[in-house]
């Protein structure tokens, strides 16, 4: 029989964090800058970072599940976009290619930034709640900047195009000839938005890199004090 994860095995080292919820594939970057060391033979006890805004368990959960759900909407709405890109270029007859781009105007930015500011506001509340913080670790920091650049980009790339876009689509589908110039550059959105949050995606999952520099800097320092 295998001892269960929360028996300790004699002669093993165990961590134990508490405070809040820690993954166990957290990079181990040293003891916490705020937290107590205190070191047996056989025990060594950790506390997490401090929480700058602890929530209780079931708030953080439900922030993350809101957290998570908008990542994926946003996600799926790029998808949205790329499709509607896709068919408004290669569709058959001019009329489907009209109305591609017809809802491309008019159906996209509204729920894109909606989803995206969703997401950074959960995000920042998931931050201060727990010991990853905002500007602690590298990942977070990283998608921080990621999400904030989006949601720029929506206001001031994405959006002042979409009424030509529009206009575009309703000649086209009127059987005119418009100048393609407008949409040509249609595919940069969703190829730009779908890789930087993918990659978003894959920092959330696999929380690389540790911790920024000037946290690194402060948790030694914490260290040589102990
Ligand atoms: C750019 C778009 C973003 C995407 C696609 C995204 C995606 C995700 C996903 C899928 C998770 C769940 C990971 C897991 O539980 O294993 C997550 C967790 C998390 N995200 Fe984001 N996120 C984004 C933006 C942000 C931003 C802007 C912040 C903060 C500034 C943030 C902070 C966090 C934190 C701290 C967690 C961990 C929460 C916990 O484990 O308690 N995220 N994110």
């Amino acid at each position: 029989m295998t001892a269960g994860p929360t028996t300790p095995t004699p002669g093993v080292r165990q961590t134990t964090y508490a405070g809040c919820r820690l993954s166990a594939d957290e990079p181990d970057s040293g003891p916490a800058e705020t937290g107590a060391m205190s070191t047996t033979s056989e025990t060594t006890k950790r506390t997490a970072p401090a929480a700058r805004w602890p929530l209780g368990r079931r708030t953080r959960q439900t922030v993350l599940v809101v957290h998570i759900v908008s990542a994926g909407a946003w996600i799926g709405i790029d998808v949205i976009v790329a499709v509607l890109v896709l068919a408004g270029w290669f569709g058959d007859d001019a009329g489907t290619r009209g109305i591609a781009y017809q809802a491309l105007s008019k159906f996209v930015v509204l729920p894109m930034l909606t989803a995206g500011l969703t997401c950074l506001v959960t995000g920042l509340l998931l931050g201060m709640a727990t010991k990853w913080g905002l500007v602690r670790y590298r990942w977070v920091l990283v998608k921080l900047v990621l999400n904030v650049v989006l949601c720029s980009l929506i206001l001031v790339a994405l959006q002042p195009g979409m009424a030509e876009i529009g206009e575009y689509g309703a000649a086209l589908a009127a059987g005119g000839n418009p100048d393609d110039a407008v949409v040509s550059q249609s595919f940069y959105p969703p190829a730009v938005s779908l890789t930087a949050l993918s990659l978003a995606t894959v920092l959330a999952v696999m929380k690389p890199w540790g911790k920024t520099r000037r946290r690194e800097v402060a948790s030694k320092g914490a260290r040589q004090r102990q």
